[in-house]
C-alpha cells in the first residue's frame, strides 16, 4: 500500500468510528463529496414525493412489546433464496458506486461479506463483475439491466455466471430513466455526463473537494465526456439503463440462468404473481428508491399485498426509506424475509469507504438488536404481525 493510501485508509477508520447513525453518515457524505455526486445519491424524480413517503410510513409503525421475558440475545440470522445470512440487510444494486469513493463496488462487496450479508452489484456500478466477485469472499449477487434488450441480458448473465455470481436480480421498474430533477439541475442528466457546457460548473464542485478527488484519481476514475467512470463495462451507461423487460423476458432469463433469479421492483400482489409465475425464488418490493415513478406507493405500504400473494411461495424482500434497525424490524414482523438498503451504505462508502459500509452495517445491526431486546423478540424469524399494535398508514 502507498503511503497515501495509507493515509487515506487511517482517516477512513477514524472518520467511521464518528458515525453513530445513518443520518451522520449523510452529513459527512455531503461534505465529502462534489454537489453533483450527493445529488446523484440523495435525489429522486420529480418532486420525491414518493421518496419521503417511503421514510415517512415507517413513523406509521408501532411495536407491541413483551415485558419482564429476561435476558435475550436476538438471533438476525435467517436465508433469503437459500442463502444463509448472519443480518437480514442486503446491499441494494446502486449505480457509480465507483464515483462515491475509491474503494467502490468491490468494497462495498468485502464489506457486505465481513458482515456475514450479500451485496447486489449493478450492472452499472462502474465496476466490472469480473473484478467485483473475486473480491468478496462470499458470493456476489448481481442485478441486470440490458438496455441493448435480451442478447444483452444473456450475455451479462453469462459472465455472472463464469464468475460464480449466486443470485440474478431482474429490476424491472426502469422502462425509462425517472426524471431526477437535481442531476437535471446540474447539467447532467441522463447521470453525470461531462460535456462543454456543464463542465466548468463541475470542475468547480471538484476543485471544492481535492481529497475526494484525490483518492478516485489514484484509482483512475475520471468524470469523462462520455459519462462517469472508468473505461470498460459500467463507463457511461447511464444514459442507456432504460430497461423495458416484459415478463416473458423475465421467463426467458429464468431459463437461462441457473441459480435463484429475484424481480425487483414490483409493488402489487398481482406483479408479483406473474414474477413468481415467470420463475422468480424471490421478489423486491421496491420503487426504487423513489427515483422512476414519482407518486408510488411507499414500499411499506405495497409489502401486505405482495407477502398475501407470494409469501408462501417466494421469499419477500423491501427496499426504501430504511434507515433504522427498527425500520428493518418493523418490514420483517409485516412479512418480509430481509431488506436492502441503497443510500445508507453508499453514504457510508461516500464518508469513510469500506469501513464506512462495515459501520452502516454494525449501526442496523446494533439498532436492531436493541429494538428486539427492548420489544422482548428473540429472533428475526419470530417477527410476525402480532409484533405490531396497529396498522401501518
Ligand atoms: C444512487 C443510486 C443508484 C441506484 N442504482 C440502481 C441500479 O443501478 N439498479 C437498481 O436496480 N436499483 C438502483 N437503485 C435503487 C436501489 O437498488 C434501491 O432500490 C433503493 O436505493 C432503495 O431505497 P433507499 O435508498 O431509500 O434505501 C439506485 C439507488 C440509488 C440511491
Amino acid at each position: 500500500m502507498s503511503v497515501f493510501a495509507d493515509l487515506f485508509a487511517q482517516a477512513d477508520a477514524r472518520a467511521a468510528e464518528r458515525l453513530h447513525s445513518v443520518r451522520d453518515a449523510r452529513r459527512v457524505a455531503r461534505r465529502r463529496l462534489p454537489a453533483v455526486v450527493f445529488d446523484y445519491i440523495d435525489g429522486a424524480a420529480d418532486d420525491e414525493l414518493t421518496m419521503r413517503r417511503n421514510e415517512a410510513a415507517f413513523a406509521g409503525v408501532t411495536f407491541r412489546q413483551k415485558a419482564a421475558v429476561g435476558r435475550i440475545v436476538p438471533s438476525l440470522r435467517t436465508s433469503v433464496v437459500g442463502r444463509e445470512i448472519d443480518l437480514p440487510i442486503l446491499l441494494a444494486p446502486c449505480g457509480l458506486v465507483r464515483l462515491m469513493h475509491a474503494d467502490g463496488a468491490a468494497g462495498v462487496a468485502r464489506a457486505a461479506a465481513s458482515r456475514g450479508t450479500v451485496s447486489v452489484l449493478s450492472t452499472v456500478a462502474g465496476s466490472p463483475v469480473e473484478v467485483v466477485a473475486p473480491a468478496s469472499s462470499t458470493p456476489l449477487w448481481f442485478q441486470v439491466y440490458a438496455a441493448g434488450g435480451l442478447p444483452e441480458a444473456d450475455a451479462l448473465c453469462d459472465r455472472a455466471a463464469a464468475v460464480g455470481v449466486e443470485a440474478l436480480v431482474v429490476t424491472v421498474d426502469t422502462p425509462a430513466l425517472g426524471n431526477r430533477e437535481r442531476d437535471v439541475r446540474h447539467g447532467v442528466s441522463p447521470p453525470l455526463r461531462v460535456d462543454a457546457r456543464n463542465a466548468a460548473p463541475l470542475g468547480a464542485q471538484v476543485l471544492m473537494r481535492p481529497r475526494w478527488a484525490a483518492q478516485l484519481a489514484a484509482t483512475g476514475v475520471r468524470l469523462s465526456r462520455r459519462g462517469a467512470g472508468p473505461p470498460g463495462h459500467g463507463n457511461g451507461l447511464l444514459s442507456s439503463v432504460a430497461s423495458p423487460f416484459s415478463w416473458e423476458d423475465v421467463a426467458h432469463l429464468r431459463k437461462r440462468w441457473a441459480g435463484p433469479l429475484l424481480v425487483k421492483g414490483l409493488l402489487s400482489g398481482e406483479d408479483a404473481r406473474r414474477a413468481v409465475d415467470a420463475g422468480a425464488s424471490g421478489v423486491v418490493v421496491s420503487n426504487h428508491g423513489g427515483r422512476q415513478l414519482d407518486g408510488a406507493p411507499a414500499t411499506l405500504d405495497a409489502l401486505p399485498d405482495v407477502v398475501a400473494a407470494v409469501g408462501s411461495y417466494a421469499d419477500v424482500l423491501v427496499d426504501g426509506g430504511i434507515r433504522r434497525g427498527a425500520h428493518v424490524v418493523a418490514a420483517l414482523a409485516m412479512g418480509a424475509r430481509a431488506v436492502l438498503v441503497g443510500r445508507p451504505y453508499l453514504f457510508g462508502l461516500a464518508a469513510a469507504g469500506e469501513r464506512g459500509v462495515e459501520r452502516i452495517l454494525d449501526i442496523l445491526d446494533a439498532e436492531m438488536r436493541r429494538t428486539m431486546t427492548l420489544m422482548g423478540c428473540p429472533a428475526v424469524t419470530d417477527l410476525g404481525p402480532e409484533w405490531l399494535a396497529a396498522p401501518v398508514h
